[in-house]
């Protein structure tokens, strides 16, 4: 038995092995319905190698340990946190992408590939509202592009140097900001945190005063953060505001755009995340809502230059690139990559301009009709205009609402709906993720009665 695929003939030993392990996951897809979202229990194969390779069947029934014990985002009550499931045409590109195997570290070792990264970048930054000079690179996943934008921000503003530099975003925005700070090198006290409003947003009336007193003590701001779709209920900061803000006082805006700003790509939507094109750099997760397996993440950069001047080293053991573009490593933190384009591409070609929108007009819906039918005199529920909700019982003290949270939590697994208990503010919340277009109003309405239900 080789391993590796034949160069020269129909490989049929790799044929019927892809056959095999297609009709299993496809027999997995099937059964999810009737099972939960998670596994009751599970068993796993040998994570050893063994003395000798084991053939095709054993490699397959161990596979299926693994499918078993595996999380089902695409069970209707898989509501928990922002990974939907995958769209077709996207599991066949990852499964492409892997057959290929070429690295987007470098033209000459994905040609097509790296060409059509470019352009897929250049399709976003146009939705979005960058103009000319735009670009952006694929990283895996939204950390590691909030890491890199922060490092550019930083680097074109010519502060990489100073260790007292700091910059802002709202006390709701994602640990990945926190988890930069030491990446960088920073001072945990360089990450300055701007209050929120009732509806969740950066109070720009803050940012104002503190952007003012950190320059009363001489230090210098490297970019302001503004977050567009918050992780517990999906609030957007207000983005315009804060992008005129920025331009006069000349500071780097960087907008986390992880979860929200995809709905920039419809006409009917964008209206939610205006000023996303005034930013100088948007981070984009399609992993996020859209079905593009994981992982898929977006850099746009309005002037691509930056990124180049920030991550360029040169890469010296690979032939030289044609024209103005740089090789894909030399823009980003990663030298080597996987395409993960192609299964974004693959995926946005099966869906359209009409069935994007059809996702992100689904997922509004069902956020609101679920928010409708929470009884709004037990639970306090917060929401922004997009996908997520979030709710915990009036009245209940901290340690009241922390059990209140566990046992329901509990109780709706054992009745297949899987929610997340964040801790918010001063309490515990649980919070739907209404993304999964398997989800249907009468799912919700059921698992509404439950939590209806749920308080004494
Ligand atoms: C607002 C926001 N930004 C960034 C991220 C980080 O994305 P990733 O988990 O892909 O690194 C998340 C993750 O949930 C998020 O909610």
């Amino acid at each position: 038995m080789d391993p590796f695929a034949s160069p020269h003939n129909l490989d049929k030993e790799l044929y019927s092995l892809l056959a095999e392990a297609s009709s299993n996951l496809c027999e997995w897809f099937a059964e999810s319905g009737s099972q939960g979202p998670m596994p009751d229990s599970f068993d796993l194969p040998e994570a050893s190698p063994a003395k000798e390779g084991v053939s095709n069947k054993v490699l397959l029934s161990e596979l299926q340990l693994l499918m078993k014990g595996s999380y089902r985002p695409c069970h209707p009550g898989s509501l928990a946190h922002l990974d939907p499931p995958p769209l077709s045409a996207s599991i066949v590109g990852e499964l492409i992408c892997a057959g290929l195997n070429n690295n987007l570290l470098a033209e000459e070792l994905s040609p097509s590939l790296s060409s059509l990264e470019r352009n897929l970048c250049k399709w976003f930054c146009e939705k979005l509202g960058f103009g000319n000079l735009s670009g952006g690179v694929a990283a895996s996943g939204g950390s590691l592009s909030n890491l890199m934008a922060l490092v550019m921000a930083r680097n074109i503003s010519g502060l990489a140097s100073d260790p007292s530099a700091v910059f802002f975003a709202s006390e709701d925005c994602h640990v990945s900001f926190s988890k930069a700070v030491q990446i960088m090198g920073l001072e945990k006290e360089s990450l300055l945190k701007v209050p929120t409003d009732e509806k969740g947003e950066l109070k720009i009336s803050s940012l104002s005063s503190s952007l003012k007193k950190i320059k009363s003590e001489g230090k210098k701001c490297f970019a302001i953060v503004a977050t567009a779709g918050t992780t517990v209920r999906g609030s957007i900061d207000p983005l315009s505001e804060i992008a005129q803000f920025c331009k006069k006082e000349k500071v780097w805006l960087h907008i986390d755009g992880s979860i929200g700003g995809i709905y920039g790509l419809s006409k009917i939507t964008s209206e939610i995340v205006h000023g996303l094109g005034s930013a100088d750099s948007i981070t984009v997760n399609p992993q996020k809502l859209l079905g593009i397996a994981k992982t898929s993440s977006l850099l746009l950069v309005a002037n691509k230059k930056h990124l180049s001047s920030t991550f360029s080293t040169g890469l010296p053991y690979t032939e030289p690139i044609t024209g103005n573009d740089f090789h894909g490593g030399e823009l980003g933190i990663q030298g080597t990559r996987s395409a993960e384009s192609l299964k974004l591409w693959i995926g946005l070609r099966q869906l359209g301009e009409g069935g994007i929108e059809k996702i992100l007009l689904d997922s509004i819906r069902r956020r609101c009709y679920l928010e409708s039918i929470i009884d709004s005199s037990k639970f306090k529920i917060i929401s922004g205009p997009l996908h997520l909700l979030a709710f915990t019982p009036i009245n209940y003290s901290y340690s009241q609402a922390s059990d209140w949270s566990v046992q329901t939590r509990n109780l709706l697994l054992a009745k297949k709906f899987m929610l997340s208990r964040p801790l918010y503010g001063d309490r515990y919340y649980l919070k739907a993720v209404l993304g999964n277009p398997n989800t249907k109003f009468d799912d919700l309405k059921l698992l509404a009665n439950l939590i209806n239900n749920s308080t004494t």
